[in-house]
């Protein structure tokens, strides 16, 4: 992946950087990120763009990996910025994120998070329901400011992936259905609102998906939706949101497109319809979490205990596991590994990796093919720059690991190891004084 390769002492290394020096340095579990590669992601889907000669903006779903640094490089790499959450928010206006190239998402966002979206003159509102338009114009007459939005639809496409992961088929809790006349209602009360802007619509079907046909339907769905509008109302949406969801390859199983077919598939299907529709072809907006981040990063564990079930399997256990990467156990995702202080030696053993929570499906990886391991290598696993450290917690009371990015054979420290002092910063001791009868 990226800029990986192997140094003269068999080490792994990362953006000219020596793994094992990594893990010396900062500890493990360590969340390490190919910064460069993430920078030549984002200028590939940018190039697309600019090659097919359309209006675009490419933002960065922050979901996927979100922290000051992170924000700080997407700026510097022109993208724009998907946040979910007031606590992303506040990180990106931490950042000095550019405000106008942040979109705001959420199914349910709160009265504060969109007062702080208004008093921050963000870019944009992806606004999910009917619940969501209420509250959009009461805030925003109460303010007086506008605000530009974009209206989330789910288009009743199912893209082939993992079921907890499909959030475009009709059964959804996002966004207004397409289908069933609820986001014509929902353009017909904000179409003319003194204060929100209606600047197109969104989808979002769904997130490590291979394959074109389902992006290429939904492109149609919604400018047709968009040209119909623009007969009834005489209203023309500017902008058409196609989401992320482009797939990587965490495995050798897995056969991606490269980043630029997708988006050359949506581009030319949008091109298609709109002139078929007579409407005038929208800017195309992407908001790719995984497939810009998700190969760039890597995690260096430290090799423990061993076990070995006889005729069944050998279990190695690493220093972190489901706090730091609850993918496996929870979608039962795959991921491919090496030992970085190894990385020459013939592959002669099949391990199930553990991790070291207390649950007996914490398994990072079910069969890893790795020289033989011995307490103390440093195992690194790959493609976890995405929805790793993000969906990280402190079950069992684990600390979170530290995150670095490497560049140029540099590396910098972006997110600190969490101490036990952190784990307890927030509790407050028990006063029995409290509850005496
Ligand atoms: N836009 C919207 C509205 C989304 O809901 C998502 C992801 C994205 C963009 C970015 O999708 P990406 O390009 O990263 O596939 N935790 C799961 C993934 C959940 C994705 C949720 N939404 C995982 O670890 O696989």
């Amino acid at each position: 992946y990226g800029t990986q390769t192997i140094n003269a002492k068999g080490h792994l290394t990362i953006g000219g950087t020596d793994t094992v020096e990594l893990a010396t340095e900062y500890g493990t579990p360590l969340f390490v990120y190919d910064i460069q590669l993430f920078r030549e992601r984002a200028r590939a889907f940018q190039q697309t763009f600019e090659q097919q000669k359309i209006g675009y903006q490419v933002a960065y779903a922050s979901k996927a990996f979100s922290s000051i640094a992170i924000y700080q490089v997407a700026a510097e790499e022109n993208l724009s910025l998907d946040v979910v959450s007031g606590g992303e928010l506040y990180t990106a206006i931490k950042a000095g994120f550019p405000k106008e190239k942040i979109h705001f998402h959420g199914n349910n966002k709160s009265e504060a998070e969109l007062r702080m979206a208004f008093e921050e003159e963000i870019g944009c509102i992806v606004v999910d329901n009917f619940y969501e338009i209420d509250q959009l114009k009461k805030l925003s007459e109460q303010l007086e400011r506008p605000m530009n939005i974009l209206l989330r639809v789910t288009p009743g496409i199912s893209a082939h992936t993992h079921d907890y992961i499909t959030t475009g088929q009709e059964d959804s809790k996002f966004g207004f259905d397409l289908n069933n006349g609820q986001a014509d209602k929902a353009f017909a009360e904000t179409v003319h609102h003194a204060f929100l802007k209606v600047m197109g619509l969104h989808c979002h079907i769904g997130s490590q998906i291979f394959d074109t046909a389902a992006f290429r339907m939904a492109s149609e769905k919604l400018v047709k939706k968009m040209a119909e509008w623009k007969e009834q109302y005489e209203y023309t949406c500017p902008v058409l949101n196609l989401g992320g969801g482009f797939g990587i390859r965490y495995t050798e199983e897995d056969q991606p497109l490269a980043p630029s077919e997708y988006v050359k598939e949506m581009i030319q299907t949008v091109k298609t319809v709109s002139a078929d529709a007579g409407f005038d072809v929208p800017e195309i907006w992407i908001e790719p979490g995984r497939s810009l981040i998700g190969d760039a990063g890597t995690t260096l564990y430290t090799v423990g205990s061993t076990k070995e079930v006889p005729g069944t399997r050998q279990y190695i256990a690493v220093d972190g596991g489901m706090s730091d990467n609850i993918r496996p156990a929870l979608y039962g995702a795959k991921y491919s590994s090496l030992l970085a202080n190894k990385a020459n030696a013939e592959l002669t053993k099949q391990y199930t990796v553990a991790g070291k929570c207390c649950e007996s499906g914490d398994k990072l990886i079910e069969q890893a093919q790795l020289p033989a391991a011995e307490p103390g290598d440093i195992l690194s696993m790959f493609c976890t720059g995405a929805y790793g450290y993000s969906m990280a917690s402190n079950y069992n009371r684990l600390a979170r690991p530290a995150v670095v990015f490497v560049e140029n054979g540099e590396h910098q420290l972006v997110i600190k190891r969490e101490s036990y002092e952190d784990l307890i910063k927030q509790d407050v001791s028990y006063n029995p004084q409290v509850t005496r009868r």
